[in-house]
């Protein structure tokens, strides 16, 4: 099964509105011939969507919000819908990102939700889990991600083309510690295997399932030639224009 490989970039709460367009445009500019070959995604935080969208019209890379919220609609001061964020340009939502599980209490049940408006608004959902080093070091892992994966269960098969996975181990994320290539393979069949016991085979050899933690131009060649690494959601080398196009070159 041929599963084209998808390069998001992150970026956090970083860039002011001109810096953030300026990044889009140098990204574009470094890496538009091999949009072709790669999906493309960039995450700017909320402010910037409708403009970042804009400078990725006609080109084929796409637009992402960073979180929605896990209501439609209503008095919830500060939120940002999946429908809004559809309605600014975004294809793309990043659900469950650790830092939002982290810093922001986000729950299991909260993260079906956001899922929920997601696919509503008909968004891409890319979906982040991952441990931390301590649930590495005393050997709960494979359970903790399963229980991370919880949420995807509740969905309709037919629902599961909007869905990315993206393993994203905690002790890796902003840390310049990488999981080795065999680390990351590891988990990435594993969650495979997980979607084929829980959701069907043919839905586990389609979706893809992307490796996040210090993904740079050096590492990212390794991870990526991995049989079940599909691509990669990447943070501060995102904010880098040529870091970033190295990194989707990788993905070839
Ligand atoms: P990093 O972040 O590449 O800076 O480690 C990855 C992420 O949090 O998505």
């Amino acid at each position: 099964m041929h599963r084209k490989k998808l390069i998001a970039g992150n970026h956090k709460m970083h860039t002011s509105l001109q810096e953030g367009l300026q990044l889009a445009k140098n990204i574009h500019q470094e890496a538009k011939t091999y949009a072709e070959q790669v999906d493309i995604v960039l995450f700017p935080p909320f402010t910037h969507t409708f403009a970042v969208s804009g400078v990725l019209k006609n080109t084929a890379f796409y637009t992402g919000g960073q979180n929605c919220a896990s209501e439609a609609q209503g008095a919830f001061t500060g939120e940002v819908s999946a429908a809004m964020l559809k309605s600014a340009g975004a294809t793309y939502v990043l659900v469950g990102h650790s830092e939002r599980r982290a810093l922001f209490a986000e729950s299991n049940e909260m993260l079906s939700k956001k899922i929920e408006q997601a696919i509503q608004a008909q968004l891409h959902i890319i979906f982040c889990y991952g441990e931390t080093l301590s649930q590495r070091e005393d050997g709960t892992y494979l359970s903790i991600l399963q229980e991370q994966l919880a949420p995807l269960k509740l969905l309709s098969p037919l629902h599961w083309e909007y869905i990315t996975l993206a393993y994203e181990p905690v002790w890796a994320i902003g840390t310049g510690k990488t999981a080795s290539a065999a680390q990351a393979q590891e988990i990435h069949l594993f969650s495979r295997n997980w979607i084929a016991e829980t959701i069907s085979a043919e839905i586990a050899a389609k979706t893809r399932i992307l490796y996040g933690g210090s993904v740079k131009p050096e590492n990212a060649g390794e991870l990526l030639s991995q049989p079940d690494i599909d691509g990669a959601l990447v943070g501060g080398a995102s904010l880098d224009a040529e870091s970033f196009s190295a990194i989707i070159k990788a993905a070839l």
